[in-house]
């Protein structure tokens, strides 16, 4: 299949970012590349995935199905063959739902050894949605099922505290306004707001721990996306 065929393509030129059960939470503005950033992210985990996407950003592909409500969704997935499908080719699901947000993220939660998108997450999981909601759940518990959980967001001010606490990797793109910068500062210090300040477009500061980094789609990933 396709998708493998790029997968190896990836891991052979990039094999030392392969990296699993982690929570990325990609932060920036506006057509900066944060969803191709996160198309090559999930292809990168290796895994099969589900794509929480309010905004109709992911278009089908070889590779890729569309469903237009959770409904649809469960439809497909609860055949077993089709679920068979889904792992073995680590194929992607794409749900664009804003009000079932809930339920995707419950029935995300039963599931094992699985990448997690969800674009613009503040429109789903912010700084007052409630503790016990499953969103919540997976950001708590999901590496015990192995799942990996990507997250992109254009404004920092709205996202959980649980998720920003609990990310193992953040990577922004460039940042300038007065409150993205305090926020950047109050969550990390006034050096990475200056960085992320001066990225250009699609470019990346990726932070894990101690370790920073400038990272970069290209063209070239953009072909390969395709
Ligand atoms: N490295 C790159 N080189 C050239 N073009 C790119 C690159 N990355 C993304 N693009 C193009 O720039 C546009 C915006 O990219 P993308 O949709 O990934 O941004 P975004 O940050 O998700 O935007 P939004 O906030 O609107 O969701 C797209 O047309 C995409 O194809
Ligand atoms: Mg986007």
């Amino acid at each position: 299949m396709l998708h493998k065929v790029k997968s190896k393509i990836y891991k052979k030129r990039r094999g030392s970012i392969l990296i699993q059960n982690k929570i990325y939470t990609i932060i920036g503005h506006k057509g900066y590349g944060k969803t191709t950033l996160t198309e090559k992210l999930a292809i990168l985990t290796d895994k099969p995935t589900i794509i929480l996407d309010p905004r109709f950003q992911y278009e089908e592909n070889i590779r890729r199905l569309v469903f237009t409500s959770v409904s649809k969704f469960h439809k497909f997935i609860t055949k077993r063959d089709n679920y068979k499908l889904f792992m073995k080719h680590k194929l992607e699901l794409v749900v664009n739902t804003i009000d079932e947000a809930e339920e995707l993220a419950e029935t995300i939660f039963k599931m094992k050894n699985i990448t997690f998108v969800i674009d613009e997450i503040d429109m789903f999981f912010d700084t007052r949605t409630d503790k016990k909601s499953y969103f919540n759940k997976l950001v708590q518990y999901g590496r015990h099922n192995r799942i990996d959980i990507i997250t992109t967001s254009r404004r920092p001010a709205n996202i959980s505290r649980n998720l920003t606490a609990l990310t193992d990797i953040f990577i922004f793109s460039r940042l300038r306004e007065p409150n993205d910068k305090k926020y950047i500062k109050a969550l990390l210090d006034s050096s990475y707001a200056e960085m992320i300040a001066d990225l250009n477009k699609f470019e990346f500061l990726r932070i894990e721990d101690e370790k920073k980094e400038i990272i970069k789609t290209t063209e070239k990933d953009l072909q390969i996306l395709s």
